[in-house]
């Protein structure tokens, strides 16, 4: 794998609001072999956006960062509603980290006519986030399909952070072909675990204190199970310190199966495992999850 290396000062960033200028803008670039890196978001950039970034110009030679709120990938139109929008932010962050391209589509360009289509990934859609939230992966999965079909890159990035939703878009790419290799960029933390989000704006200053006990509580079930202990009772004692934080709401906390995201209550030696939460947080839902195996604790 070649390795491209440093910011480059003179970059200007272009930003296209359109599909034909994406595809005008693209075209010399991929009439001359050159590699193209895609970094999905829906704005509010934060570090663990600008990572995904950066891994992607370490491994493209040009990068299309996309800023569109999909209106569709949303169940809860409060959430949809508040979800934060700071485009000038977002470009001046663009720019000091010398990307390319930024694609900020109407939705009216991605959605000219009331969409039709339904993906079904069968038990991937049924667990954790697929059950609360239902249809999200439908629209995670038609906007991403849209967008690999829109720009075409050589990779793509996704955060780990979004356990699930990598492993819908890995079965996106392998059962329609997509062309591109998926790559996972580990989370981003706060110094107090607090796993980077752009939905962490909208947190208090106590219910961002208190947001803190979600990376606690995995780590602490992670550890528990290393020892050899129970996942049930593991996960009781968890659920006590949950309930005992104020204005914290668990929604799930459960074992998976990494690659499979199939779920467990034991260790499997030889697995990549992952204690997967999602709570609110003063009524704003909060996603987390950490990945270790029970032989090589990676994370
Ligand atoms: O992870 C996200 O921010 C979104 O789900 C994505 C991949 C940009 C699709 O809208």
């Amino acid at each position: 794998m070649h390795l491209f290396c440093c910011t480059n000062a003179l970059v200007v960033l272009e930003i296209l609001h359109t599909i034909s200028a994406v595809r005008s803008a693209l075209k010399p670039l991929k009439a001359t072999h050159k590699t193209i890196g895609l970094v999905p978001t829906m704005g509010a950039l934060h570090e663990g956006h600008l990572e995904l970034v950066k891994k992607s110009k370490l491994y493209s030679e040009f990068t299309v960062v996309t800023i569109f709120v999909n209106p569709i990938q949303f169940n809860n139109s409060e959430d949809l509603e508040k979800y934060p929008r700071q485009l000038e932010k977002d470009l001046e962050k663009l720019r000091a980290i010398s990307v390319d391209f930024v694609f900020i589509p109407e939705i009216s360009e991605i959605y000219p006519h009331p969409v039709g289509l339904t993906f079904q990934f069968g038990d991937l859609e049924n667990l954790l986030e697929g059950s609360f939230r239902p249809g999200h992966f439908n629209g995670v999965a038609i906007i991403v399909s849209k967008l690999f079909h829109i720009i075409q890159p050589d990779s793509a990035f996704f955060g780990q952070k979004d356990l699930q939703q990598v492993a819908v878009i890995k079965r996106l790419v392998r059962d329609l072909s997509f062309d591109l290799e998926i790559k996972v960029v580990p989370t981003m933390r706060e110094p107090d675990g607090l796993a980077l989000s752009s939905r962490n704006l909208r947190l208090s200053s106590e219910g961002r204190k208190n947001a803190k006990v979600l990376f606690e509580v995995i780590t602490e079930c992670r550890d528990e199970l290393l020892k050899g202990e129970n996942w049930f009772q593991i996960r009781e004692k968890a659920k006590l310190k949950l309930d005992a934080t104020p204005s914290v709401k668990l929604e799930y906390l459960e074992m998976v199966l990494t690659d499979e995201f199939k779920p467990v209550d034991v260790l499997v030696p030889g697995e990549s495992h992952s204690i997967c939460i999602a709570a609110f947080v003063e009524n704003i839902r909060l996603i987390d999850n950490i990945n270790f195996s029970p032989e090589n604790n990676i994370n």
